[in-house]
């Protein structure tokens, strides 16, 4: 297909969008609170593919959306996950010492910090989406839900739930029921909120909604998996973090449960449904499809 012929320079472009856009939404490191500004701006500015923000947005591409509507959700997208990140790195949880290429956050600012940032991005995620919506005046109806949306699936019901059966998992044995909850929430309900979240800004129908939240959870459940293989047979260097932590923290993951290789015929089989998710759309569906197949591949 033509499209996916140019899908990396594409896909370049696109990054540095959201990059751009990400970069008008930071908090400014000035006044009475700059350190805590700089802690959050430090692991929000070290990169990271960014692929909330762009599932976002091409999501709402897909629904015929322009415009400014999305800016302020891809920001936050981005400010929640690099919020759950540098929780996740904390020592209390998976004490990581790099994320994204740089020492983590709590290696740098300290552990009190950490958590602040943290805070600090999830709050001013909410604020900035409150803030458009405050600006639309009452044509809002699609901006609340898709936030109502992005706090479910972030918080107690979801990435939040995810982690804590993660962390209570730890030094157990491995079943398959857990890790599926486990995955499915701390992973595949921030990369489905996203997709969802702007389907309801450009007001998708339900048909349309369902084929995406399928396509969310297996993309997301695959993109785990994966991760948990990257760290058995990846390279720190490429992944900007450490391998080797997840067996050292005695977690439960799906390589530990079935092997490396069912676990690689596991995400192969995950990265088809998704891509079988996307065929209601035909053609205009072409970028989201072109990416999971590159997201199938990565190294980092
Ligand atoms: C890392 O997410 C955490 C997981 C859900 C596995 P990403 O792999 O999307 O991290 P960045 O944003 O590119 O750093
Ligand atoms: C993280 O899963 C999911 C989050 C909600 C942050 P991991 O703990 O496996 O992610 P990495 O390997 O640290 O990026
Ligand atoms: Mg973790
Ligand atoms: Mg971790
Ligand atoms: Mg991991």
């Amino acid at each position: 297909m033509e499209h996916s012929e140019n899908f990396k320079a594409v896909l370049e472009e696109k990054t540095r969008e959201a990059e751009s856009i990400i970069a008008v939404y930071l908090p400014k490191e000035e006044g009475f609170a700059k350190e805590l500004a700089k802690a959050m701006n430090y692991s929000m500015t070290a990169g990271g593919k960014r692929l909330r923000p762009l599932l976002l947005q091409e999501s709402f591409r897909l629904f015929g959306g322009t415009g400014e509507a999305v800016k302020p959700f891809m920001a936050a997208m981005e400010m929640i996950h690099t919020h759950s990140l540098i929780h996740d790195d904390l020592p209390a949880i998976d004490n990581d010492d790099y994320r994204r290429g740089r020492l983590t956050n709590h290696k740098v600012f300290g552990e009190g910090f950490a958590i602040l940032a943290g805070d600090g991005l999830l709050n001013y995620a909410y604020e900035c989406i409150l803030n458009n919506a405050l600006a639309w005046g009452e044509n809002t109806p699609g901006h609340i839900r898709a936030a109502q949306e992005i706090a479910r699936r972030a918080g107690v019901s979801g990435m939040v739930a995810g982690q804590s059966i993660d962390l209570l998992s730890e030094h157990r044995e491995p079943n398959e029921a857990t890790l599926q909850y486990i995955h499915t929430h701390k992973t595949a309900d921030l990369l489905t909120a996203p997709l969802l979240a702007a389907a309801y800004i450009a007001g998708a129908d339900e048909k349309a909604i369902s084929a995406l939240e399928t396509f969310g959870l297996c993309v997301g459940l695959a993109f785990q998996i994966d991760d948990d293989l990257l760290d058995v047979l990846g390279d720190a260097k490429d992944l900007g973090k450490q391998t080797g932590m997840d067996a050292q923290r005695g977690k439960m993951t799906w390589p530990s449960l079935v092997g490396v290789e069912a676990a690689q015929k596991k995400s192969r089989e995950l990265w088809t449904r998704a891509e079988e998710a996307l065929s209601v759309f035909g053609d205009s569906a072409w970028f989201l499809r072109a990416f999971a197949e590159a997201l199938a591949k990565r190294k980092k």
